[in-house]
């Protein structure tokens, strides 16, 4: 029997949206079904990932700080613009900007994050993109990996969905490291972790219904 009730889902990006693209691929091949990508907001104007969702056909909303003076004013204009869309779940996905309680508080276990490492590594303020990597080349740490988690008020901080390891190369530098944490691990798990979440939503199997 076709599926009907799907859950709404913004992506939240800032940067080249490969996990964006992603999601976008898991929609396309029947992976994530229990959700559906409806809109794409970026706080950067430029960012790459704002073209792979027109590609898509997926509405966007660039929303900045820079436009609106303040991390407040923003959350405010995304917080309307969700509403106005009645979304369900938000991801982020290389979203540069850490959100305060008052964001996180209104979408309890309904915001998921992918981070470039096997948290509690190389985790919280100040460890993001390339810097995580560059961190766990610097400790020599053997195996890394990614992790999506909830959002909450603590950076890094919400329960955790899904991992998954990457063993590090001698030869390894930042770049290539992040590259082959992209491909092995964070594209693979965020596309699950979003239809995981998503079943929960429509199925009702969630104690955390706002
Ligand atoms: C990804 O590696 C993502 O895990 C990371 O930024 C990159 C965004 O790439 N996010 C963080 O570091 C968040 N703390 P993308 O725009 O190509 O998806």
């Amino acid at each position: 029997m076709k599926q009907t009730k799907k859950a709404h889902i913004a992506v939240l990006v800032s940067g080249g949206g490969t996990n964006l693209q992603a999601l976008i691929n898991a929609q396309k091949k029947g992976i994530l079904t229990s959700g559906r990508i409806c809109l794409v907001i970026s706080n950067n104007a430029s960012a790459y990932a704002l073209k792979r969702a027109e590609n898509a056909g997926i509405p966007t909303a660039v929303i900045t700080r820079r436009d609106l003076g303040s991390q407040e004013a923003m959350e405010e204009k995304i917080l309307k613009t969700l509403k106005e869309h009645r979304i369900d779940l938000i991801i982020l996905a290389g979203f540069m900007s850490i959100l305060s309680e008052h964001f996180t508080k209104a979408y309890d276990h309904r915001i998921i994050n992918v981070h470039p490492s096997l948290i509690p590594s190389f985790c919280g303020e100040g460890f993001y993109g390339l810097k995580v990597h560059e961190a766990a080349l610097a400790k020599g740490v053997k195996v890394t990996g990614a992790t999506v988690h909830f959002v909450n008020e603590i950076p890094d901080g919400g329960e955790i969905i899904l991992q998954k390891a990457v063993y590090i190369r001698e030869d390894d530098t930042p770049e290539t490291l992040q590259k082959r944490v992209m491909r092995l691990a964070e594209w693979q798990i965020l596309p699950a972790a979003a239809e995981k979440v998503s079943k929960e939503l429509i199925s009702g199997d969630c104690s955390r219904d706002r």
